[in-house]
């Protein structure tokens, strides 16, 4: 007979209350199906599936009856689930660094006796990663003009264009009317002088009416979105033409192709599990995919533009303005950076990748998507 666990067991394990167990049953949202001879629950390894998702959305704030309709989802199943959540909670943990560093700015003000504005007391809630890492961006951040060749080429002949997840508008073509949107404050902030216009607003929901604009464009933004699937349908639904610069998060497609996330910072596997797949994105907007090749000596220093540049990872200013570094934490960084530095100096790195010496550019697994 499959093994069950008793209320009280499952109570201690979980770390929840027997009364919220059976407040659960009792509104039918995980029920026991057994008892045991003295007439107690008893969870089998089904019931405890259900109830681990119950209390992790629980735990990440949402309401019993949403949790309902989401574990009673037909079209769900748990690996789903787990994934779903792990995506949840990889968003918190970066709206807690957040919300730690407008906590510290806020110790050091009142410290210097300067009492925050009832503004800057609320800012601490909506603050996005990119209020926390923004202000490193332009200090490597900037148009590579290669890359910017090909996605304006993809942009066509549209006049008006859309720039989500705008940043501080590195690839808005010159020769169009362009209208930002960028959630983050910090990144709004830092967009230079005479600038397209910049709405707040995230991509998942752009307050535009229908086919407002000839195209719409998404610059290595598409990763950092809560829902990277709706926000494609919401470009697709505001644009005739949408050109998305992102990569095919797939182990072989892009974290097995570079030595950086290969040989040193393996924990970048972690940061893409549960996203959607390169052909998924590319179905979500009926795009075509196309590489993009990394030259080598690129000028925007996104993670993989110094691929043929090893030093530069060693210095934290370059680090500091890709979030893959933020993301992983610091000791995977400090762990990264110590083996480079080690490899580099000892003359294993070039030893291990001399195929990359003479190359003018990369395949790496960064894609356009023009649909
Ligand atoms: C790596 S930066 C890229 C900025 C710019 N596209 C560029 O290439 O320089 C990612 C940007 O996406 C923005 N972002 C994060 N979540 C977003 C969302 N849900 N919708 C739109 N933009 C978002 C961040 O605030 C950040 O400015």
């Amino acid at each position: 007979m499959e093994e069950h666990l008793t209320v009280g067991r499952v109570s201690d394990l979980a770390d929840v209350s027997v009364r919220t167990l059976h407040h659960y049953d009792e509104i039918g949202l995980v029920r026991p199906s057994a008892r045991t001879t003295a007439g107690y629950r008893a969870y089998s390894a089904a019931d405890v599936e259900r109830l681990s998702e119950v209390l992790a959305y629980r735990r990440l704030g949402f309401g019993l009856r949403e949790i309902a309709d989401l574990v009673d989802d037909p079209t769900t199943d748990a690996v789903a689930h787990l994934r779903r959540l792990r995506g949840l909670l990889l968003d918190q943990r970066d709206r807690a660094a957040a919300m730690v560093t407008a906590i510290d700015g806020e110790l050091a003000a009142r410290a210097r006796g300067i009492r925050p504005s009832p503004e800057d007391q609320l800012k601490m809630f909506g603050a996005q990663l990119y209020d926390t890492i923004g202000s490193a961006y332009p200090a490597t951040r900037r148009t590579e003009p290669r890359i910017a060749a090909q996605v304006w080429a993809a942009l066509g002949d549209a006049r008006t264009v859309l720039n989500v997840g705008a940043g501080t508008g590195s690839y808005e073509p010159p020769d169009r009317d362009v209208t930002a949107v960028e959630p983050s404050a910090v990144m709004r902030a830092q967009r230079p002088p005479g600038s397209a216009p910049c709405v707040a607003a995230a991509a998942e929901r752009l307050p535009f009416e229908d086919r407002s604009f000839d195209a719409a464009m998404a610059f290595s933004t598409v990763h950092h979105w809560r829902d990277p699937i709706a926000g494609l349908r919401e470009l697709r639904r505001v644009a005739r033409r949408v050109v998305v610069f992102t990569h095919d998060s797939s182990d072989a497609g892009w974290r097995q192709r570079f030595w950086l996330s290969r040989d040193y910072l393996p924990e970048v596997a972690d940061l893409v599990v549960g996203r959607p797949t390169i052909d998924r994105l590319a179905h979500a907007l009926d795009a075509r995919i196309e590489p993009v090749l990394i030259p080598w000596d690129c000028a925007d220093g996104f993670f993989e533009a110094y691929w043929r540049r090893p030093e530069a990872y060693l210095d934290e200013h370059v680090r500091r303005a890709v979030s893959i570094w933020t993301r992983v934490g610091p000791d995977a960084e400090r762990r990264a950076v110590d083996r480079l530095r080690d490899d580099l100096a000892s003359g294993r790195w070039d030893e291990c990748n001399r195929d990359l010496a003479g190359l003018e550019a990369a395949e790496l697994g960064l894609r356009l998507l023009v649909g």
